[in-house]
């Protein structure tokens, strides 16, 4: 199998302020991967500031979309559809992200959206995690049922249209990641119960690491922890920090 090319995520979420400040990001970025051969880069920015930095959706640079709905049209006020999404180059879109589910949305939902992103000929970055890590191990559970709720119903053939992006909440917007070697185990996990439910088409599937990661956490997530990327929040609006995140995934 072809090996598989590095994940960098940038979640924006409801920053920056301004579009002048946007367009700087996205500009500062965009000048330093010009070396970048093994890592794809995907920038998800508030929908408002989507039509102003899209391009042509080129390897190692993309645009993603922090949500979207499951329909293509109708009276669904506030939402964006997927077709709408890529006619502006977004060719990836976050889904199920907790900052959602904590507003309410459903697994059911965002298994809808799922299938809708990669029918719609995109990557669905599917966002699971426990709220917390408890002494008996039922996070576990918590990470296999997200999965195959996620998941049900996905055709095979799209398999490698999904990341998994494992965000363990307690760690999105902490001081500090998990520890390498309970991402690894975690990882492993995740592997398993793809492959249990889907079998040796899931080795499509990239694995993703999301919460605190920072250039200086990055290096040893990367290594030892069995993911091939990450979902950066607060580090991706900062240029040269994410950049630096991006040229170590890259250098592995
Ligand atoms: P953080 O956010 O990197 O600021 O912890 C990660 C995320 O929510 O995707």
């Amino acid at each position: 199998m072809k090996k598989q090319k590095k994940l960098i995520v940038g979640n924006w979420k409801m920053n920056p302020e301004s579009l002048d400040d946007a367009k700087k990001i996205a500009r500062d970025i965009k000048r330093g991967v010009v070396n970048i051969k093994k890592t794809d880069i995907v920038l998800c920015p508030p929908f408002v500031y989507i039509p102003a930095l899209s391009g042509t959706p080129k390897s190692p640079m993309f645009l993603g979309s922090q949500d979207c709905h499951s329909e293509d049209r109708g009276p669904f006020t506030g939402e964006v559809s997927i077709t709408q999404l890529y006619e502006f180059g977004v060719r990836f879109v976050i889904v199920g992200h907790s900052e959602r589910r904590k507003m309410g949305e459903s697994e059911e939902v965002i298994n809808r959206k799922i299938r809708a992103v990669v029918i719609g000929g995109m990557t669905a970055i599917v966002c699971i995690g426990e709220n917390e890590r408890d002494s008996h191990g039922d996070y576990y559970e918590v990470i296999k049922s997200q999965i195959h709720s996620a998941l049900k119903d996905v055709p095979k053939k799209m398999l490698s249209s999904l990341v998994i992006a494992y965000e363990p909440v307690w760690a999105i917007g902490a001081k500090e990641a998990m520890s390498p070697n309970e991402l690894h185990e975690t990882s492993i996990f995740i592997k398993k119960v793809l492959r249990d439910s889907f079998g040796i088409a899931s080795d499509g599937i990239r694995i993703i690491y999301g919460g605190a990661v920072d250039r200086v956490n990055a290096d040893r997530l990367i290594k030892d922890g069995g993911v091939s990327g990450f979902l950066v929040g607060r580090e991706s609006l900062k240029p040269k920090d994410f950049m630096e995140i991006v040229k170590l995934a890259d250098s592995i």
